[in-house]
């Protein structure tokens, strides 16, 4: 049995590789996947960060091997999270062009349902140096059901009547549109280090909001620093089981958790994680 790396009431965090880990997991059995996978665009180019010219390059994790290589990965890891997830579960993946067409394709071909493709637009996105095309300013996630037949969770009236401050797109009282206007991660996300590709806080708190319930299960194959878990966490009484192959993103994870969790759960039932869920 493979050790977890950190257990709280209600997360489960390990540092192995996502594929190894799926395979452990009875089929059927998680409520919503979060899958951020590799990028694929370290390809020692440069970008703009505070101004300053800085390489692309996110870790070795992130080299792509390929695109032939690069398709069979996200073909293995996508089966791996359908299998587990219950006929009603839905998968969000988020991605830029480099990855996120080749994901959209297998989708499709695994016969999962599109329910939507949203444009998470950054309106503090860096500036372009080349000035030779766009400035890249937005990441397509794509939501879908495994079973086109079976009924998934969209908590429609918490999205409509929600309170989404940050985000200048979203009128009062008005239905959520498949484009949010979220800024990057904020300074105070960052205190204790970073991870390369952080997701901010209030895009994943959204999408733990909008499509699960209390007593859900939700899984993150590709931890990175932990943004997922530690949504799940705010949001509440929902279980979390999270995997990272780096070590050191793993106590990225554990440090941002304890901030949020220490002196207890924020919403009780000690001892519950993911793990006695799945057993
Ligand atoms: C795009 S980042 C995720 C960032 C995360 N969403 C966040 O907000 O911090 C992808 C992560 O997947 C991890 N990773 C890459 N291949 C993996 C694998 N086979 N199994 C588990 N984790 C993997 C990388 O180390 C990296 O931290």
């Amino acid at each position: 049995m493979i050790k977890p790396f950190f257990t709280s009431e209600y997360v489960t965090l390990y540092n192995h590789d996502c594929l190894e880990i799926l395979s452990t997991i009875p089929e059927n059995s998680i409520n919503m996947i979060f899958a951020d996978p590799p990028y694929m665009l370290s390809n020692d180019g440069f970008t703009c960060q505070n101004g300053k010219m800085v390489p692309v390059n996110k870790g070795k994790w992130d080299k792509s091997k390929g695109f032939e290589n690069d398709t069979v990965f996200h073909e293995e890891w996508i089966a791996a999270c359908r299998r587990v997830l219950k006929p009603e579960g839905t998968i969000w993946i988020s991605g830029t062009y480099h990855s996120i067409y080749q994901c959209g394709y297998i989708l499709q071909k695994q016969k999962f349902h599109m329910l939507n493709d949203i444009a998470w637009f950054k309106p503090n996105a860096a500036p372009n140096l080349s000035c030779r095309f766009f400035t890249a300013s937005h990441e397509t996630l794509l939501w879908a059901r495994k079973d086109k037949k079976a009924k998934h969770i969209f908590n429609y009236d918490e999205m409509k009547g929600g309170y989404f401050p940050e985000d200048k797109l979203k009128k009062e009282n008005t239905q959520m549109r498949s484009v949010w206007s979220i800024p990057t991660p904020k300074n105070e996300e960052k205190m204790f280090g970073k991870h390369p590709t952080q997701k901010p806080l209030s895009l994943l708190t959204r999408i733990v909001k909008a499509s699960t319930s209390p007593g859900d299960i939700i899984l993150d194959p590709f931890n990175g620093g932990g943004t997922t878990g530690i949504a799940s966490t705010i949001v509440g009484e929902r279980f979390y089981l999270g995997i990272e192959i780096e070590k050191s993103y793993c106590e990225l994870t554990k440090e941002r958790l304890g901030k949020i969790i220490k002196g207890g759960s924020p919403f009780g039932n000690p001892g519950a994680y993911p793990a006695r869920q799945l057993a």
